[in-house]
């Protein structure tokens, strides 16, 4: 019955993996203490003003949310000189992905993105029955916008990137994003995908799609990761009008809801938390980047709050977050993101990283013997 009310390529669609839960591993493994390097999430938690916000948006649950958000929107058009118009709010930049899947995909269209990213974005185009056409990256782990550029046909609607990329951490310059919107043609859909925009924005030749005016580019960003939100499911995007719209008349009416509005109106005023969070991100990653060098792993240099390493086999990667969890560490293993051969570790705070250190290093003498690294 299930099987003839779902749609050909719903059938072969697999489910969103995500990072493993701390409470799962404490109750597999009996373990207390538990570090969660998985989910590209802020260590530092959310904002206290975020935490005051929501704990007095409590008392109106029992009210349905503001629909337009007018409170968030309001200060996002603040901040970005923008009209309300032009700026789309949903459960997290994934529900706005959902939306736009809903409004401007339909069966046999095509998307065209890269390999070895965001495969959130993969299953909600294909749950829509979008073809994907999917170009390796480049060797040093980046959006080929060459092999984009080329790619694109008559066939193409929309055109994904992430930017920064997720699982590398690698990003396109201003210069290749000059090159590919010179071959894009204009009703060609470009969603840029900025999920780790307030890391990256540090970068000189980080290319702002804010700084840009193009009526085909829609920029997705989210409060979910410095922002210190991925509880209460926030993301915003910002766009011409008119896809605003389109997007608008497909969207659940209700999201974000309550507390997420207030959390994430809370955290754009702290102003201080962000800088907190960027400083202990650079700090960090210096020194795993440092740590991994000297146990002799390449790391795929980032612009994110997360570092990918390669292992060399899938065998390697499964040992590896297998062992860490033995040892209370989570980090997130890629072959759903078809890098069976890496691993990814997020970012976490002093003593997150102390306690992977230490796991590392218990670890690492069998598995360098196992995997002929000694
Ligand atoms: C590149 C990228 N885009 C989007 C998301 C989804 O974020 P959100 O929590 O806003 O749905 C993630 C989360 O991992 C991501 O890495």
């Amino acid at each position: 019955m299930q099987k003839e009310l779902a749609p050909a390529y719903l059938k072969e669609l697999k489910v969103y993996q995500a990072g493993k839960p701390i409470d799962e591993v404490a109750r597999e493994r009996g373990l207390t203490k538990i570090s969660k390097l998985a989910s590209n999430e802020n260590p530092l938690g959310p904002s206290p003003y975020a935490i005051r916000e929501m704990t007095r948006g409590l008392w109106d649950l029992h009210r349905y949310p503001d629909m337009h958000a007018y409170q968030l929107k309001s200060k996002l058009a603040e901040i970005y000189n923008l009209k309300l118009e032009n700026i789309i709010l949903g459960n997290g930049s994934e529900g706005i992905m959902a939306y736009i899947a809903r409004a401007f995909l339909q069966p046999g269209d095509e998307v065209l993105t890269c390999e070895n990213t965001f495969i959130g974005f993969y299953i909600l185009a294909r749950s829509v029955g979008a073809k994907l056409q999917k170009v390796p990256l480049t060797e040093d782990y980046r959006f080929d916008v060459k092999a984009l550029a080329q790619n694109i046909s008559e066939q193409t609607k929309v055109i994904y990137i992430a930017n920064p990329n997720n699982p590398t951490g690698t990003y396109i310059t201003k210069s290749e994003f000059d090159y590919l919107m010179e071959h894009v043609p204009s009703h060609v859909l470009v969603i840029l995908d900025e999920a780790y925009f307030e890391f990256a924005v540090q970068q000189e030749d980080y290319p702002d799609s804010m700084d840009y005016r193009y009526d085909n580019v829609l920029t997705l960003r989210t409060f979910s990761k410095a922002y210190g939100l991925s509880g209460v499911r926030v993301g915003y995007g910002f766009g011409h009008e008119d896809l605003i719209s389109y997007l608008t008349k497909v969207k659940l009416p209700f999201e974000p809801n309550l507390v997420g509005q207030l959390g994430a109106v809370g955290a754009l005023e702290d102003q201080p938390h962000l800088e907190r969070t960027i400083k202990n991100n650079t700090k960090r990653y210096n020194e795993l980047i440092a740590y991994l060098e000297e146990k002799n792993f390449q790391p795929i240099k980032s612009i994110t709050n997360f570092v990918t390493i390669k292992t060399g086999s899938a065998e390697a990667s499964d040992y590896l977050f297998d062992k860490l969890l033995d040892q209370g560490v989570i980090i997130r293993p890629l072959k759903a993101n078809e890098m069976n051969e890496y691993i990814r570790i997020s970012i976490g705070t002093k003593e997150e990283m102390k306690h992977f250190y230490e796991a590392m290093d218990a670890v690492l003498p069998e598995y360098d013997k196992k995997f002929g690294r000694a």
